[in-house]
């Protein structure tokens, strides 16, 4: 199934680089109008200026720089959002990956601020632009999760991203089923190890704080070239978009097949 998106307006979050960059640049392709937020206005338009060199109309290509974690420019961002068109597609991308370290020594309020970013502020994007979605009898919501959720005791001193992206999907899960038949369907995607700047990131950690296991794990996985591009994660993606399922746990590896 080849995506169209022509007529549609996609919201990416976590759009400046990495897998929600290469979302956009996919469904610049299918058509669709975006809407790209993160944090850095500067990557945000790097972005920007990747998909017009493709041949996206100039008014079509909006970015909006947010922090997700903070609840008054997540909720300005959203109305912002919603200004000019109804979003039809949301991608639930950004998210963070600490506190990482033993768990017992991890403050309470850093724990809540990867809730606020990698559960709540997806929560909150999807309540603002469903209404929209449900008055079209069409919408398409992906919350991007990780494999940590299916094998949570693989990842020791990763427990708040463990913990955030299991409440992720199970979100994903029970608001798919409350909205059964509305033609609004609600996804998560796990995209598989890839070649990113989060990856990148853990990698350079002190094995100290994230135990030498893993710290071993993660630069094997790069030297050993087994991390997938972000554009091959987001094909797979974006291949899933144009069907109909609902309450999936999507993954890299098992892509519909585009024809
Ligand atoms: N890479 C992997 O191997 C892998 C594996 C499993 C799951 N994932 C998931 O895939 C998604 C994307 O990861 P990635 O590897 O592409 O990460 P990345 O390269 O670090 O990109 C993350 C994006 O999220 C944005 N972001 C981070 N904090 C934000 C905030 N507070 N408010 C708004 N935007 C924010 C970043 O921009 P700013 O910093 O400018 O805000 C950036 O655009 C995440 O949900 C991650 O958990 C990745």
């Amino acid at each position: 199934m080849t995506s169209d998106f022509t007529g549609k307006t996609a919201l990416i979050t976590g759009a400046g680089r990495g897998i929600g960059r290469a979302v956009a640049l996919g469904l610049a392709d299918t058509g669709a109008g975006l809407i790209l937020l993160a944090r850095s206005a500067d990557q945000l338009a790097e972005t920007q200026a990747m998909v017009l060199g493709r041949g996206a109309a100039a008014e079509r290509v909006r970015i909006i720089p947010a922090d997700l974690g903070d609840e008054e420019q997540r909720d300005r961002a959203a109305a912002t959002a919603l200004e000019t068109a109804r979003v039809d597609i949301l991608v639930d991308n950004a998210a963070t990956v600490e506190p990482l370290g033993a768990t017992a020594a991890i403050p309470a309020e850093e724990l809540r601020r990867a809730f606020e970013l990698n559960v709540i502020a997806p929560t909150a994007l999807t309540a603002a632009v469903l209404p929209g979605m449900l008055d079209a009898g069409w919408g398409r919501v992906v919350n991007v999760s990780s494999a940590i959720v299916a094998r949570p005791a693989a990842m020791v001193r990763f427990n708040a991203y463990a913990a955030t992206k299991a409440a992720l999907e199970a979100h994903t899960v029970n608001l798919a089923a409350e909205l059964l038949g509305t033609g609004v369907t609600v996804n998560a995607y796990r995209p598989g190890g890839v070649d990113t700047a989060m990856q990148a990131w853990i990698r350079r950690q002190d094995p100290e704080r994230i135990g030498a296991a893993m710290h071993e794990r993660f630069n094997l996985n790069f030297a050993e070239g087994t991390l997938v591009t972000p554009e091959q994660s987001a094909a797979a993606l974006i291949a899933h978009l144009s069907g109909d399922d609902t309450g999936a746990i999507w993954d890299v590896s098992t892509a519909p097949v585009e024809s």
